[in-house]
């Protein structure tokens, strides 16, 4: 077992970096394929204008608003039901158990433009979210890249941020600045969170090294330092490119396992933290 959430309220991950490219879609997607698979009810929320889960997990449709209700509707007007916005996620034409999705688009963007000046704006999401959390053992935010209003609704209603970090894109400012970030909507020294090394390739020793530093002498993130490292695995690009979750795509990707490994640091981490 993956992971499993046996309570009868969801735990919410938020999956967040404000780059793009670390990797933040591909844990998104694969974690709740993971999580799915175990036997839990899961949501994925696709919080990003690119929409490239719900590529993954509608087949493709990036553009979702020309097939029905989006994130969009969610911001735009809050008597929307929420009900109305989940779907099935399918892998291709099939539906994938246990898996629904919060489809976005591309016109996401805009919207968040225009809720800037609304009251109590940072908890849109979990007025929504109340009405079906006790149905899902886990909800996961996958978050766009930059700290906009969409990303301090996922702060504001996560049990738990999951920080990915890719050796090519690595910045510890970038990361001050988003624990900033999620400090300022908590109201509080945040510390719900974990950073983990994404697209790990053990054979870059220099780069590697680096970031193990720069990581484990921060005050701040050492302690909140996983143990698992997704490895780099090529098969994640073209499941991607396919817009197939992982598993469909190659049921024998090594980096499978990498997922699994994070589904249950992640519960063994989230046990001991109090909401
Ligand atoms: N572990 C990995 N190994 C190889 N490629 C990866 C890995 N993780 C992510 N990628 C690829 O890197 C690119 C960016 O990843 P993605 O998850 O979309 O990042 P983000 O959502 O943070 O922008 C995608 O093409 C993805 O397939
Ligand atoms: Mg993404």
């Amino acid at each position: 077992m993956a992971g499993k959430n046996t309570g009868s309220w969801a735990k919410i991950y938020a999956i967040m970096n404000n780059k793009g490219g670390p990797g933040k879609t591909s844990t998104a997607t694969n974690l709740a394929v993971t999580l799915a698979r175990s036997g839990n009810k899961v949501l994925l929320v696709d919080s990003d204008q690119q929409a490239n889960s719900t590529e993954v997990l509608a087949n493709g449709k990036k553009y979702y608003s020309m097939f029905g209700p989006t994130i969009c509707d969610l911001y735009n007007n809050p008597r929307t039901d929420i009900r109305d916005v989940i779907v099935p996620a399918v892998a291709g034409e099939a539906p994938i158990p246990n898996l629904d999705l919060i489809p976005s688009d591309p016109t996401f963007e805009k919207i968040i433009e225009q809720t800037l000046t609304r009251s109590h704006r940072e908890k849109i999401m979990a007025r929504h979210l109340e009405k079906v959390r006790s149905e899902y053992g886990y909800i996961i935010f996958d978050c766009a890249p930059g700290l906009n209003i969409a990303t301090g609704n996922a702060i504001y209603i996560a049990d738990h941020v999951l920080v990915p970090v890719d050796g090519g894109s690595f910045s510890l400012s970038g990361l001050e600045i988003m624990l900033d970030y999620m400090d300022e909507i908590s109201e509080t020294d945040y510390s719900r969170f974990s950073v983990f090394r994404n697209n790990f390739n053990g054979a870059n020793k220099k780069i590697n090294a680096v970031i193990e530093k720069a990581l484990t002498e921060h005050p701040r993130i050492a302690p909140r330092l996983l143990e698992t490292k997704i490895r780099t695995d090529q098969a994640i690009v073209q499941s991607q490119v396919a817009c197939v979750p992982l598993f469909y795509f190659q049921k024998s990707a090594l980096s499978l396992n990498d997922y699994s490994k994070l589904a249950r640091e992640l519960e063994a981490l989230t046990e001991q933290e109090v909401v």
